[in-house]
């Protein structure tokens, strides 16, 4: 993992104690997406390697006499800003588990797409428990943050740490994958409207039980073995998403999309997560921009943006 957590930047956050404290998240995708059969609590066994990109949310944190949270930029018009919200489950959680009030000002400026499969809810969980964390000087580890992160959803203990991991479980079961330093490009397609994550996971089970869903992915041995190469055109090979037909059953224009990028030159094309935002593989940042630019002018897709990875996750900045 190349920028991964480091103990001294635990050291970092606890000097925040005080506040104002900002944090900065990424959003993810996942290289490899194998979905295992339904369990008996809803939810899908995974065996996934998640991999975090440079789009980021940010959250402030302040002092505050009651718990709020005010948010501006991609899509919050339509977010919930009680209760419900991840963000304030998150600081509720923290404080439960820490024994303190869940006293704060959180303001979340949003970049990362709604209901687009790059875990955009779940990374701002994972900013509000470092965020508060620093602001309340509770002075957790990042083990102790993904333990409360776990219960908020099953990508947010990967959004504390960031990097490349593998992801196991309901995806809640995270261990960093160690592979020498490499940066790879994407081309990240923003699609108009979002796609529903347990929608996209019922319409794969229904292709299960059709029996016109793909051979399920199963192991990252591939991936793994891929990524420790470090050549783009070999892990565009290995890149594979089970809840890809699901997401293109209910979004059959995602076709157009994945083609056109790969007509532009891109190395693979895969839909990330549940979708419906396409991630692209390029050689490097000047060609990922020439990607980019081909895909919005093919009107396949709302806007078409550049990222890298792996970064870190979560972190005071
Ligand atoms: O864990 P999280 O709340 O993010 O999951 C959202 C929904 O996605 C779940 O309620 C479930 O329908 C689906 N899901 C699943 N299997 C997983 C993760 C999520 O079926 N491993």
């Amino acid at each position: 993992m190349t920028e991964a957590w480091r103990p001294d930047d635990e050291d970092e956050q606890r000097r925040g104690a005080g506040g104002p404290v900002k944090v900065r998240v990424p959003a993810k995708v996942n290289l490899h997406l194998g979905v295992g059969p339904l369990r008996g609590d809803g939810y899908h066994e995974l065996n996934t390697v998640y991999h975090a990109i440079s789009i980021y949310d940010e959250l402030t944190a302040r002092r505050g006499d009651t718990l709020i949270l005010t948010m501006e930029g991609e899509g919050t018009g339509e977010l919930a800003l009680d209760d419900s919200n991840l963000v304030i489950r998150a600081a509720h959680a923290l404080a439960g588990y820490a024994g303190v009030l869940p006293h704060a000002r959180l303001h979340l400026r949003k970049q990362i797409p709604l209901a687009g499969g790059l875990a955009g809810g779940s990374a701002d969980a994972a900013a509000a428990l470092v965020a508060c964390d620093a602001l309340w000087g509770t002075g957790l580890s990042r083990e102790q943050l993904a333990d409360i992160a776990a219960d908020l959803g099953s990508d947010v203990p990967f959004l504390i740490y960031g990097g490349t991991a593998l992801g196991t479980g309901r995806g809640e079961a995270v261990s960093p994958v160690l592979a020498r330093p490499t940066s790879w490009h994407w081309v990240v397609a923003i699609a108009d409207v979002g796609l529903s994550t347990p929608a996209a996971y019922r319409e794969l089970d229904r292709l299960r039980d059709a029996g016109t869903a793909g051979e399920p992915l199963g192991s990252t041995d591939g991936l793994l073995a891929a990524l420790r190469q470090r050549d783009p055109r070999v892990l565009a090979a290995a890149l594979g998403n089970d809840l890809q037909d699901a997401a293109l059953t209910m979004r059959p224009s995602l076709a157009a999309t994945l083609k056109a990028g790969e007509a532009a030159g891109a190395f693979a094309g895969i839909v990330s997560g549940s979708g419906p935002t396409c991630v692209f593989l390029a050689t490097d940042e000047a060609d990922a921009r020439r990607i980019a630019a081909e895909l919005e002018a093919a009107e396949v897709c709302r806007e078409a943006w550049v990222a890298h990875g792996p970064v870190a996750g979560a972190r005071v900045v």
